[in-house]
């Protein structure tokens, strides 16, 4: 949610902070900006819409030379998407130029305040606000990093603040509270962005700041301090992937590539998992045996397809447990006053570890003494570290905003998470845990092959071009998997898609069956109990009723590729399993109708990859 960016040192200022925008665009795209300064000035420009119209700008009228730069793209909150919306905010005697990401929640008395100084506002957004404030506490001889921090301690909220003063050559300064902030250390010069991805191609040194905390950066130092002016110890890492992963790698979107890596990423997230001794092993454990033993409840907590990953986590978590599990909506599990205590394992589900909502539910866990667990894809993240265990996915950089990989990496480690709990309580032996791994190994095999038949999927999008609504169907995994299915469409396609359990549909939603409307069906396999006749039954009753039928099935099903208009096969995995090789198909047509339709499937409108506001 809004990348932002800082740079100081010997190359060019404008390319660094425009190819680093580049590869944080995922982030917000509705407007763009940057300022510089040289020769003791500011100097900056900002555009509506996406970073090309920047660019285009900066073509026709560009900024000077310069070594000393912030940037910005954004996903507005606080005012629409206009020029003068845009970032960076300038105070009013253009000696400050400020980015911001997240909302100041008391920017309304902030603006107040300001204005009754005078202070005349030339946009509508919190962010103008902190500008303001810099400027008059450097008005009154404070250094600039002083300044920031004291400027942090009148906001309430959620921000990362990056700042330019144009009578500080050689510095910038910035500060996190609950959205992210990561300083890249080059060797004569130095980084400030939201995600590593914007420096990676110069340095893979990185240093995660910590909560409330400023930094200033010249070529040559960092320094961390806290808001409240203590010198805060830094965590110096190395970034474990490069420049290559981040890049398309000669697919038209990052989502077709990153749909294509599904196979791969799933293989590397159970890398490593079982010890010398057989035993299951997880990344970063800090919860003691005894505290897993008297878990009573488990709660998974996630937003959007997170969300989805831990319903069907919940099946598996279950059936290997024997523990109840709760699987909620972050933003709703936070406001409800949820029934949590020491006894009850919260499990959070995040790509980027960075969703608002989902770190605020750990919180309020936390503050009832539940231990937290994190499953998340981005090494040092906020969620992971205000968690007390984590599994990541090593799923790699995950830039096309609708998630693939990063869903079906979260099963898997929930999954581990699952058998893992099964181990540690006693209730599955090594080798039932191990036979699991195994045939979770196996997968990654599975997937390639449905991988390698997905050009039926690209006719069948052909052929669903004038869809105007599609529905998707399913029971116990294959429903989360329907839903799934119906946002990744709704996402990029913009077309009205809804997903039901299979046995609910008699109870409503059957009513919208019209002939030659397109549903998905996702048939279990043909297992011992009566799932598999179940969905066959309510196939049979959406083909009566003049729907046009798009049967997922195991290999070898008779019985569905009976009613099925349009039959794609899938490999022959256990029924828990066959989520990671059913959802693949469905990415696939959504991918593929946006595509035809003309739409920007990475960026599509109105989204963002992070979402660091509530
Ligand atoms: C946003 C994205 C979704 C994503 C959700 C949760 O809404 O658009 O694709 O599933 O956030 O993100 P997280 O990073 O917490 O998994």
């Amino acid at each position: 949610m809004c990348g932002i960016i800082g740079y100081v040192g010997p190359r060019s200022a404008v390319q660094v902070i425009m190819d680093g925008l580049r590869r944080m665009e995922y982030r917000g795209y509705d407007s763009a900006g940057l300022a510089v300064v040289a020769d003791g000035r500011l100097a900056g420009r900002k555009k509506a819409g996406k970073l090309t119209n920047l660019a285009a700008e900066l073509e026709v009228d560009p900024l000077p030379g310069s070594h000393q730069g912030i940037g910005h793209t954004r996903w507005a909150t606080h005012g629409g998407p206009t020029d003068a919306n845009a970032h960076p905010h300038y105070s009013a005697d253009g000696r400050v130029a400020v980015v911001h990401n997240g909302i100041i929640e008391n920017f309304t008395a902030l603006r107040h305040r300001l204005e009754a100084d005078g202070v005349v506002f030339q946009s509508q957004t919190d962010s103008e606000a902190v500008a303001h404030l810099l400027s008059q506490g450097l008005a009154t001889g404070l250094d600039l990093l002083t300044a920031l921090r004291q400027v942090c301690l009148q906001l309430d909220g959620a921000f990362t603040l990056v700042a330019l003063d144009a009578q500080a050559p050689d510095r910038i300064v910035a500060a996190r509270r609950n959205s992210p902030l990561v300083v890249g250390v080059g060797q004569g010069e130095n980084f400030l962005a939201s995600d590593v991805a914007s420096f990676i191609e110069h340095t893979r040194d990185a240093i995660e700041l910590g909560q409330d905390q400023v930094v200033e950066i010249t070529p040559d130092s960092v320094k961390v301090v806290t808001f409240a002016g203590q010198v805060a110890p830094t965590r110096p890492y190395r970034i474990d992937w490069d420049l290559s992963a981040a890049e398309k790698g000669g697919y038209d979107w990052f989502m077709r590539k990153e749909i294509y890596e599904q196979p791969r990423a799933v293989a590397d997230t159970l890398l490593g998992r079982i010890d010398a001794d057989g035993r299951l092993c997880l990344d970063e454990m800090r919860i003691d045996r005894a505290k897993l033993r008297s878990v009573d409840k488990i709660i998974i907590v996630a937003c959007g397809t997170a969300y989805h990953a831990g319903l069907i986590a919940k099946y598996a978590i279950e059936h290997w447990t024997r523990i109840p599990c709760e699987v909620e909506i972050a933003s709703e599990f936070r406001y409800r006053d949820p029934i949590v205590n020491a006894s009850t394992l919260v499990v959070t589900i995040s790509q980027s570890g960075e969703t608002a909502d989902t770190l605020m539910a750990i919180r309020h866990a936390r503050e009832q003494h539940a231990p937290v667990v994190a499953i998340c894809n981005t090494n040092g993240a906020t969620i992971p570290r205000e968690s007390d265990a984590v599994i990541y996915t090593h799923a790699g950089p995950e830039i096309g905003v609708a998630s693939t990989k990063g869903f079906t990496t979260q099963i898997v480690a929930c999954y581990l998470l699952g058998l893992y709990l099964a181990q540690e309580r006693g209730i599955k032996f090594g080798d039932e845990v191990a036979a699991l791994v195994r045939r979770l190994a196996a997968l990654p095999d599975q997937m390639q092959q449905v991988l390698d038949g997905l050009d039926q999927v690209a006719e069948l999008a052909r052929r669903q071009i004038e869809a105007r609504s599609v529905l998707f169907i399913g029971r116990h995994v294959g429903y989360p998997v329907a839903l799934e299915g119906a946002l990744k469409l709704k996402e990029i396609s913009y077309l009205h898609a809804e997903g039901f359990a299979a046995g609910e549909l008699k109870h409503g939603p059957i009513a919208l069956i019209e002939p030659g409307l397109p549903i998905f069906v996702v048939v279990p396999p043909q297992g011992r109990d009566s799932l598999h006749d179940k969905v066959i039954s309510n196939l049979q009753e959406v083909r009566a009723r003049g729907a046009w039928t798009i049967v997922l099935a195991e290999r070898g099903d008779q019985e569905a590729s009976r009613w099925a208009d349009c039959l794609i096969e899938l490999p022959i995995v256990p029924t828990l399993f066959q989520p990671l090789v059913a959802i693949v198909p469905l990415q696939f047509f959504a991918c593929e109708l946006a595509t035809l339709k003309g739409y920007d499937v990475d960026q599509p409108r109105n989204l963002a990859k992070s979402v660091t506001v509530e």
